[in-house]
């Protein structure tokens, strides 16, 4: 990435330790307000395979989270709706009083993915989940809240806040300006908006661009 004034820029895999680690000491014992996870991976076109690695990174970042946050704070991130999110949905309705999933315009309708908001951190108990050794701090691979009926869990829906009018409007930016994600568009028509803000530093397919350029 290319640097950005006032961030601390850090390259690492989030489901190591050692990252985590890294990125819980820059905060020196302070806490933020909100927490934002744009993570995925490259994915592969299984599905199973994509939206389990998908989770894992979720639930990383949520671990990373407990360390970080402040009582009260927010956690998005974007995450798979795929057949098990709903495992997701009940770690994260245990740390956070509310969680919401929404739907940006500038995600493609075609992709599965979406972010999830979650508000209200609980703090207390919850904060600095154990980096290593499952998610649940005995390995059990899971949180679990007692206070939490089964019958509750069964029935909640997670609420769907989808964004931006029916006739593809976003509040007062006009249908002409809208940009449809599922859309390509040609970056040479010059339009305003579309010109690449910062060119990647070093592409992973760089050598293959270079190869046939020659
Ligand atoms: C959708 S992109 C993020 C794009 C970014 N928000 C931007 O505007 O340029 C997803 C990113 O997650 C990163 N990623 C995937 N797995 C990761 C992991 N285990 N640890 C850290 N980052 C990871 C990928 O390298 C990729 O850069």
């Amino acid at each position: 990435m290319a640097p950005i004034p006032g961030c601390t820029i850090l390259q690492g895999d989030i489901t190591s330790s050692s990252t985590a680690t890294k990125i819980i000491s820059n905060f020196h014992g302070l806490r933020a307000h909100i927490v934002i996870c744009d993570g995925a991976p490259d994915v592969t076109g299984l599905h199973d395979i994509d939206e389990y690695i998908q989770g894992q990174l979720l639930l990383a970042a949520v671990n990373i989270t407990t360390h970080v946050l402040e009582e009260n704070g927010t956690f998005v991130a974007k995450i798979f709706r795929g057949r098990d999110v709903n495992l997701l949905y009940d770690q994260l309705r245990i740390l956070f009083k509310r969680v919401s999933i929404a739907k940006p315009t500038s995600s493609r309708n075609s992709s599965i993915e979406a972010f999830v908001v979650c508000q209200g951190f609980k703090g207390g108990d919850y904060n600095d989940l154990p980096l290593e050794g499952g998610f649940g701090g005995e390995g059990s691979g899971g949180l679990t809240d007692p206070s939490m009926h089964k019958t509750e869990r069964d029935r909640f829906a997670v609420p769907f806040i989808a964004c931006g009018d029916l006739d593809g409007k976003e509040g007062e930016v006009p249908v002409e300006g809208f940009l449809d994600a599922d859309r390509s568009y040609d970056v040479d028509e010059g339009k305003e908006g579309l010109k690449a803000v910062q060119p990647p530093i070093k592409p992973p397919y760089e050598t293959h661009s270079n190869l046939k350029e020659k």
